[in-house]
C-alpha cells in the first residue's frame, strides 16, 4: 500500500472532515512511522513498509475508539515545550497554559530567588515550564502518584530542567523543610456529580487526576489552603485553576482565610477558571 492509498483509508474510516483526517494522518506518519509527511505531495507512490502500514492501521482503530492522539504519540506541546505524556498523567490543557503565563508574567522582572511549588504536578508541565522560563524561580514538583512522578522525571531529564521532584499527598499535609513563596496548582476538580457530563475524550485519563472525592468538589482547594497555612511565606501568592461551576462555594471557602487580594481571570473560553490569591 502506498502513502496516498493509506490517506484514503484514513479519510474513509475516520468520521471527521478531510482536513482533520489529513492532519491526524500526517501526525501519525511523522511521530510513529518516522516518515516525513511531505512525501504525500512529493512522492505519492511511496510504498509503506508492512511495519508502518500496521502502525497506521492500528492507530486508526484506536482513534475510532476515542483514544487521544496525544497518548498515542506520547507527546503534548504545552507553553511551547514538548512534554512526554502517557496514560498515567492528565493531558495538559490550554487553559492551564494561561495560569502558567500569569505567574511567569508576574515574575518577569524579579532579581531574587523565589521558591515555587507545583502541587498535583501530573506530567510536570506547569512547574517545568516555569523553571525553563525563569532562572530565579526554584521549582519543586509534587504529586501523590508514583507513576505521575516517573513522568515528571522523564520530562525533567528530556528538557534538562532543574526542578526538584517530591512525593506529596495533599491528604496528609505536614510542614515542609522549606517555605514556598508561590504555590501553583491545577488539582483534580471534577465532582462525581459532573462525571456524566464530561466528554468521551477523558475516558482514558486517570481518575485520580480528574475527580474529587464524593460530595466534596472543593476538597483539593481546602487541602491546598491547609498546605499554604503551614508552608507559604508571609506575603506569598497562590495561583489556582478552579472549577467555574463552583465559584460561589470557592468564595465561601476563602472567607475562612485572611487574603489581601483575590483576582479571578477568565480563560480563553470566557469561563472563570483561574484565580490568584495574594496573602
Ligand atoms: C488535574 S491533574 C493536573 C496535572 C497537571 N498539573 C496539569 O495541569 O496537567 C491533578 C493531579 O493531582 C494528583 N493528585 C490526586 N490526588 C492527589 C493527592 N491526594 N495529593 C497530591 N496530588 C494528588 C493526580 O495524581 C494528578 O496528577
Amino acid at each position: 500500500m502506498n502513502i496516498i492509498e493509506m490517506r484514503s483509508v484514513y479519510r474513509e474510516k475516520l468520521d471527521l472532515s478531510i482536513d482533520e483526517c489529513d492532519f491526524i494522518y500526517k501526525i501519525i506518519l511523522k511521530e510513529l512511522c518516522d516518515i516525513d509527511p511531505i512525501k504525500i505531495a512529493l512522492d505519492p507512490t511511496f510504498n509503506l513498509s508492512s511495519k508502518s502500514k500496521n502502525t497506521l492501521l492500528e492507530s486508526i482503530n484506536m482513534i475510532i475508539e476515542d483514544y487521544p492522539i496525544d497518548y498515542l504519540i506520547n507527546k503534548k506541546n504545552f507553553y511551547g515545550i514538548d512534554f512526554y505524556i502517557d496514560e498515567n498523567v492528565l493531558i495538559p490543557r490550554p487553559e492551564t497554559e494561561e495560569l502558567v503565563d500569569w505567574l511567569i508574567n508576574d515574575n518577569i522582572d524579579i532579581k531574587d530567588q523565589k521558591n515555587v511549588i507545583d502541587l498535583c504536578s501530573g506530567s510536570g508541565c506547569i512547574g517545568i515550564s516555569i523553571d525553563i522560563n525563569n532562572k530565579y524561580l526554584n521549582v519543586t514538583l509534587s504529586d501523590v502518584s508514583p507513576n505521575a512522578l516517573k513522568v515528571c522525571e522523564i520530562n525533567k531529564k528530556n528538557l534538562n530542567s532543574n526542578v526538584k521532584i517530591i512525593q506529596l499527598d495533599l491528604n496528609s499535609i505536614s510542614k515542609s523543610d522549606k517555605e514556598y513563596d508561590i504555590i501553583i496548582s491545577n488539582p483534580p476538580y471534577i465532582s462525581l456529580d459532573e462525571s456524566n457530563q464530561i466528554g468521551k475524550n477523558v475516558k482514558y485519563e486517570p481518575d485520580i487526576a480528574l475527580f474529587t472525592p464524593k460530595n466534596k468538589p472543593l476538597h483539593f482547594y481546602e487541602k491546598i489552603l491547609e498546605f499554604a497555612s503551614k508552608n507559604l511565606s508571609k506575603n506569598g501568592v497562590i495561583y489556582l485553576e478552579i472549577n467555574p461551576n463552583f465559584i460561589s462555594e470557592f468564595n465561601q471557602l476563602l472567607t475562612n482565610y485572611t487574603i489581601n487580594h483575590v483576582n479571578f481571570k477568565d480563560d480563553f473560553r470566557g469561563k472563570k477558571r483561574l484565580v490568584k490569591l495574594t496573602f
